[in-house]
């Protein structure tokens, strides 16, 4: 992992894993973030490492094949980490073609160009055959697999069934980078990892949201009865495990991440309300979600036996961190939430 291009870097889970890759991997020689800023991109997540000579961030869609294709040439990219993606399942219900369109035709897009260049310049020193070739991982989701009910987990081999328009275009992904593996054989790996939280991640997700209003004293909205169960792994312990699948992960295999942390909905945001000291009289029950999956559950079994990847945190220990850190970045918040950002970028790169 030389020369990385990273996409969707300004997200939550992407500047988590820009800020892992630079803290962690001393042979980085550039990482190129791929970015086209839309509502969930924030360039205020990577402040701290802006000016790191490796990095280099680049603001543009993944679905621009031009531009696309002239990062891979100037580059010379030997892995590619593939996050940028429209990824709010209540969105997606409003605004299903975005979904598919960044989704799947973005992730065709970044797999085209990494095969040409992947196939061409044998005798150039980033050349591919060089270098073994460009590694390619698609950061994929828990939620392809569809619904669990009361018992059971998913493993790698569950069958695909997704539910909500979000699902279904990153399960259609998925299939994308399978057959590039199959009939191409490009190097790919496919993660899927389950509800992810922590530091930068948008608050219009559940932890955030409901840390956000509880700490301004509004409404907690609680979709239907509140026990639908997500399994929280914390974003640090995701980006460790991305790192591992692509250095020691084999070509061609998926890879389930979860952090073994099963919680109802309602008891996380009753966790929320006591650690801030505030009312439980803030929940409020509104309706449901539609096709709302009831349950989701990883089984971790490949990656721990195979990769010797294990999550670090305990759930207990990981949301009182994350609500501590949200509280000391009141501004952050306010930020986002106050749009001011978005007014920031439209002045700075335009609406392109
Ligand atoms: P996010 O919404 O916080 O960030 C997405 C990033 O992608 C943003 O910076 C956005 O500007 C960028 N982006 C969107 N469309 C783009 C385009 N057309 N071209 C270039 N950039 C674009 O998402 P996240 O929560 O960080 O999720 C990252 C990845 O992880 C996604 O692929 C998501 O499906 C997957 N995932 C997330 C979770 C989770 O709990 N957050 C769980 C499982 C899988
Ligand atoms: P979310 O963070 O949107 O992630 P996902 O839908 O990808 O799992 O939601 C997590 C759970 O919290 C999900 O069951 C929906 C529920 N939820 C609420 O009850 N209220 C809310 O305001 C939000 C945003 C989510």
């Amino acid at each position: 992992m030389k020369r990385v291009l990273v996409t969707g870097g300004a997200g939550f889970i992407g500047s988590n894993f820009v800020h892992y890759l630079l803290r962690e991997k001393n042979d980085i020689e550039i990482l190129v973030n791929l970015d086209a800023l839309t509502y969930a991109g924030n360039l205020e997540n990577l402040t701290a490492i802006e000016t790191d000579e490796r990095y280099c961030f680049v603001k543009g869609d993944i679905r621009d094949k031009e531009l696309v294709e002239n990062l891979f040439s100037e580059y010379c990219f030997d892995t590619v980490v593939h996050f940028a993606a429209e990824s709010h399942v209540d969105r997606s219900i409003e605004e299903p073609e975005l979904f598919l369109t960044t989704n799947i035709v973005g992730t065709q897009t970044l797999l085209e160009a990494a095969k040409r260049h992947w196939k061409i310049h044998p005798e150039d020193k980033y050349s591919r055959e060089y270098r073994g070739g460009v590694k390619y991982l698609q950061v994929s989701t828990d939620e392809v697999y569809g619904a669990l009910g009361a018992t059971g987990m998913f493993t790698e081999t569950t069958p695909l069934s997704p539910n909500s328009p979000y699902s279904a275009s990153k399960a259609s992904a998925d299939l994308v980078v399978r057959a590039y593996h199959e009939t191409y054989g490009m190097p790919v790996n496919i993660t899927r990892c389950s509800n992810n939280y922590g530091p930068y991640q948008f608050p219009e997700k559940l932890i955030p949201l409901m840390i956000h209003n509880a700490s301004n004293d509004k409404a907690l909205p609680i979709y239907g009865d509140g026990m639908q169960i997500r399994d929280w792994l914390h974003v640090s312990d995701h980006c460790a495990a991305i790192a591992t699948v692509i250095e020691k992960g084999r070509v061609g295999e998926v890879y389930n991440i979860g952090g073994n942390n099963e919680k109802a909905n309602i008891e996380i945001v009753r966790l929320i309300l006591s650690e801030l000291g505030k009312p439980e009289s803030l929940i409020t029950y509104v309706k449901d979600r539609p096709g709302h999956d009831r349950r989701y559950a990883i089984d971790n079994t490949k990656i721990t036996t195979e990769l010797g990847w294990k999550p670090q945190y305990t759930f207990e220990q990981g949301i009182a961190e994350t609500i501590v850190w949200y509280q000391e970045h009141q501004d952050w918040l306010e930020r986002i939430t106050s749009g001011a950002y978005v007014n920031y970028y439209k002045k700075m790169y335009g609406d392109g």
